[in-house]
């Protein structure tokens, strides 16, 4: 069987916590491997501009961060531009170290909540004021966290319990926050990596606690990032819709099991995945995903497995759209609170190019067809969102327009080529 191969760029998440956590070792830090897309570059000039020390090769996926930094009150406000991640991690640090700053973003993260990280930052003594509609960015950071934190987030969010995380680390601070179901763990990984004593209990209730005790000297990181799942799954996605007897295997994806709930659900759908290589680097699991294509069938997706998928729902999304009957997913509300409302704007692009789908408030309905699929799309400048319309619109026979493709640089520089190389590839 012919094989085609493909990398993804590094982690986004993780990109994004080696630059916020490395300045803050004792000692020199080397990451490797690093997502060069717009996202994490506004972490880095952000920074850099609080008095960092960052030397990145961009073209080579490397970083220089020497640390600890000697922090000050950047000049400028900090744009965060499309990223949630950037904006509520920073929240969480300055109020740990208690340096003065105001934080903006463009329209789409200006739209997006930030009470949730600000109200249990505001808790524990941090002094934030609203410069634009309550709970929205921008947002300027006055004074710094006072006292220990224990929050208890109604949403599992890797970005609120990371915010807090970091206020405690910074701030020297206790910080103990509870989440309903386990969020990605990335931030707890690497702080546990440079040294630092964080847990994470999960009581009966299904809820899990994790615990930071304050001050924490922290080593510096020497890390090679993963492929990002986020990005992978696209590929997978891809491959599996084009029905040709091939196979693809994207190379070193990481595999933090928060993160991988879409492999079980494109299983059950009918794609023959394969996972190899298995192992552990820089304290998260990596291996090689490889997939053939097969007709899928349509699923639910339940509550429970909602949030180890949930930037994966626009991929899963397109999946349902080839799929034999319906597919519906719930308990994913969240999504209406990302780069776009994904539910509502999957839903209106499908049926733009001729899906049958629904919206509901905390999922959608979707019902696959094998008719041609045509039409113009409004990505909405959500980066999964495009990336997700391509992989559908460059299966032959559909003609999908985009109206932003170059959103796709907000995750993945060089998305596009990789899509040329692989279609040329499989239908050469
Ligand atoms: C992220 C956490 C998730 C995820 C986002 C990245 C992170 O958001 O959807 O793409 O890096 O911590 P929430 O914390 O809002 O769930």
């Amino acid at each position: 069987m012919h094989s085609l191969e493909v990398r993804v760029p590094g982690d986004k998440s993780i990109s994004h916590r080696a630059f916020l956590l490395a300045p803050l070792a004792t000692g020199a830090s080397v990451v490797r491997g690093l997502n060069a897309g717009a996202d994490v570059e506004a972490t880095a000039r952000a920074l850099t501009a609080l008095g960092a020390a960052v030397e990145w090769d961009r073209t080579r996926g490397v970083a220089h961060l020497q640390g600890p930094a000697s922090f000050r009150d950047p000049a400028d406000v900090l744009d965060c531009a499309n990223s949630g991640t950037t904006a509520r991690l920073l929240l969480g640090m300055l109020a740990g170290l208690g340096r003065r700053a105001t934080l903006t973003g463009d329209a789409s993260l200006r739209r997006r909540p930030m009470d949730r990280v600000v109200d249990p930052l505001r808790a524990m003594g941090a002094v934030i004021a609203e410069r634009g509609e309550p709970g929205r960015l921008p947002l300027a950071v006055e004074s710094g966290a006072t006292r220990p934190g224990i929050h208890a987030s109604p949403v599992p969010s890797a970005q609120v319990k990371s915010a807090l995380l970091l206020a405690g680390v910074c701030g020297g601070l206790p910080v103990s926050v509870s989440e309903p179901r386990a969020s990605r763990d990335h931030t707890e990984r690497m702080l546990r990596a440079m040294g630092a004593k964080v847990t994470a209990e999960r009581r009966g209730d299904g809820h899990q606690v994790i615990f930071v005790p304050g001050p924490s000297g922290l080593r510096p990181l020497e890390i090679t990032i993963p492929g990002d799942f986020s990005s992978a799954v696209f590929w997978l996605v891809w491959m599996v819709l084009t029905g040709t007897a091939r196979r693809l295997t994207v190379w070193d994806v990481g595999l933090n099991p928060t993160r991988t709930g879409a492999l079980a659900v494109l299983g059950r759908m009918g794609a023959r995945l394969a996972v190899s290589r298995l192992r552990t680097e820089g304290a998260e699991p990596v291996g090689d995903v490889s997939v053939e294509a097969a007709p899928l069938r349509g699923t639910e997706i339940t509550p429970e497995e909602a949030p180890g998928l949930l930037d994966e729902a626009p991929a899963l999304a397109v999946a349902a759209a080839r799929a034999e009957g319906l597919t519906v997913l719930r308990g994913a509300r969240e999504l209406r609170v990302k780069e776009s409302d994904r539910i509502a704007v999957l839903v209106e692009n499908l049926r733009a190019v001729g899906v049958e789908a629904e919206e509901m408030p905390d999922g959608f309905t979707i019902k696959g067809t094998t008719g041609p699929l045509s039409g113009r799309v409004r990505t909405y400048g959500d980066h999964r969102i495009a990336m997700a319309l391509a992989v559908l619109g460059a299966q032959p026979g559909n003609a999908i327009e985009l109206d932003d493709p170059g959103c796709v640089a907000i995750s993945y520089r060089g998305f596009w080529e990789d899509l040329r190389r692989l279609s040329e590839e499989t239908w050469r």
